[in-house]
């Protein structure tokens, strides 16, 4: 049973007092606000602006409960003062690709940069390894206008595998879409 499994306690490099565990249903409320900001900042993911509601992120949150029972997925939320700051995932594809996980990040705006992400990173690849048995394959993309994740993600081992061209509308610029890769075992 992973459901609200503490992974992490302890401080940021700002001496903030983080624990970092996995999500429980009750996390709906929080998930949904935490989400909506970050698509309200038009940052380097998806969302650019979108609201979700809390039906549909329910939906979403029942769903990922139960990929992470069915050991096909991880994910872990960051609280700071009973705040939600951080999340980041592994979610397994299907089929022909079902050795294959889409990892996922992101950090609250006013947490950035206190080694959260970092730490988060480790420790989701880490659950990974150990929760999926048939992860065999990390992949991401990430926007080429990100250098701090694209940073990031090659510090972990992740290989640039290439880039669409204008694959990313983003605040109505075309930026490359990069894709990378880990291979796991
Ligand atoms: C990308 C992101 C997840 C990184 O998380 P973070 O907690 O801010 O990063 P950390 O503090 O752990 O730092 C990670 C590395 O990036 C570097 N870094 C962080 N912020 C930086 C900044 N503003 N300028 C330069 N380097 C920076 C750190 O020095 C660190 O490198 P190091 O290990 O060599 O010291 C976070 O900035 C974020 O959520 N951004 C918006 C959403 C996003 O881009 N998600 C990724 C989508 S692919």
């Amino acid at each position: 049973m992973r459901q609200g499994r503490i992974v992490y306690q302890g401080n940021t490099k700002k001496g903030n007092e983080i624990v970092i565990r996995y999500p429980i249903p009750e996390d709906l409320k929080a998930m949904t606000d935490y989400m909506n900001a970050l698509s309200l900042e038009q940052t380097f993911i998806t969302f650019q602006g979108e609201q979700l509601t809390l039906k549909e992120e329910k939906k979403y949150l029942q769903g990922i409960l139960k990929k992470i029972q069915k050991r096909e997925a991880v994910k872990l939320f960051v609280f700071h003062k009973n705040q939600l700051i951080g999340i980041s995932d592994i979610v397994m594809q299907e089929r022909t690709s079902a050795h294959v996980g889409i990892f996922g990040l992101t950090i609250t705006k006013d947490h950035r940069g206190e080694g959260i992400g970092k730490l988060l990173m480790e420790l989701v690849i880490n659950e990974g390894i150990t929760h999926i048995p048939q992860l065999r394959i990390i992949t991401l993309g990430v926007f080429a206008n990100n250098p701090i994740a694209y940073g990031l993600y090659k510090k972990f081992g992740f290989i640039k595998l290439g880039k669409i061209p204008g694959g990313i509308k983003h605040k109505n610029k075309y930026i490359d879409y990069i894709s990378m890769y880990k291979i796991i075992k």
